[in-house]
């Protein structure tokens, strides 16, 4: 089958926890933001058609970036939620020529630290099911009360952090994500939707430095992790 892959990156959060002056996907890591980093990651991956990003309406920063220009990258508007971005993100590609059997990687733009060898490892996987990178748990993983007492250890062998991108047909993850919100599931990840609808997205195992800038120590990581991963 001929089916083409689109990419959807989420970029209309606000990153309250990064407690910054601006949304944290304009910080600046080595010299240009960490939202031109991911999206260059991703045009470096050829076999992306184009990528829509959705982000917030009262964004004052992406128009004065050189990459807002490329030809392959389309703004579409963000939502509240994380899920309500990609499903703009989903809706505007269908709109514009994208079929429902072509494939979508949904990427947050707050993952600059991608490498090229997982986004290979992840297209090689896909699935009618969905696919998803992961890292699997290293540490000994405990649950605790409300009161922050330990009350047992979780078994870690099959244990994975979810990461992105997340890879699925398009019409199966906007038909996953519009069941969730008709029967009111949280959708935290594109792979909880596809669960939720009863299908089992592969799990692909990626680098660990594939990290989400989330909090303020995060951005070290970042910064150490771009320059020595590509
Ligand atoms: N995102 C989005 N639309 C939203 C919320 C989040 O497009 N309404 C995007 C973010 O920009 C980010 C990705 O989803 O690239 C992952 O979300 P997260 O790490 O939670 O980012 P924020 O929501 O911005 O951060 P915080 O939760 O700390 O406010
Ligand atoms: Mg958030």
């Amino acid at each position: 089958m001929n089916n083409k892959l689109f990419a959807v990156v989420p970029a209309a959060g606000i990153g309250a926890r990064m407690q910054a002056d601006r949304p944290k996907q304009y910080l600046s890591l080595g010299g240009q933001t960490i939202l031109e980093h991911t999206l260059e990651r991703l045009l470096a991956f050829s076999f992306i058609e184009c990528i829509a990003l959705p982000i917030a309406n009262h964004d004052a920063f992406f128009d004065g970036f050189y990459i807002s220009h490329h030809e392959k990258i389309h703004t579409c508007a963000g939502g509240s939620e994380r899920f309500e971005s990609v499903l703009n993100g989903l809706n505007y590609l269908l709109e514009n020529g994208a079929k429902v059997t072509d494939w979508v990687m949904v990427h947050d733009a707050a993952r600059p630290c991608i490498t090229q060898a997982d986004l290979i490892h992840l297209y090689q996987s896909r699935s009618e099911q969905g696919s998803i990178l992961g890292v699997q748990v290293r540490d000994t993983m405990k649950r605790t009360d409300e009161q922050g007492n330990v009350i047992s250890t979780v078994e870690r062998e099959q244990l994975w952090h979810a990461l992105t991108p997340q890879l699925a047909p398009i019409g199966v993850l906007k038909t996953c994500i519009d069941e969730c919100v008709a029967k009111g599931k949280l959708v935290t990840d594109e792979a909880s939707a596809l669960e939720f609808c009863g299908l089992q997205p592969k799990m692909v195992a990626g680098h660990p430095s594939n990290i989400k800038v989330t909090r303020p120590d995060d951005l070290m990581m970042a910064q150490a992790f771009i320059k020595e991963f590509q």
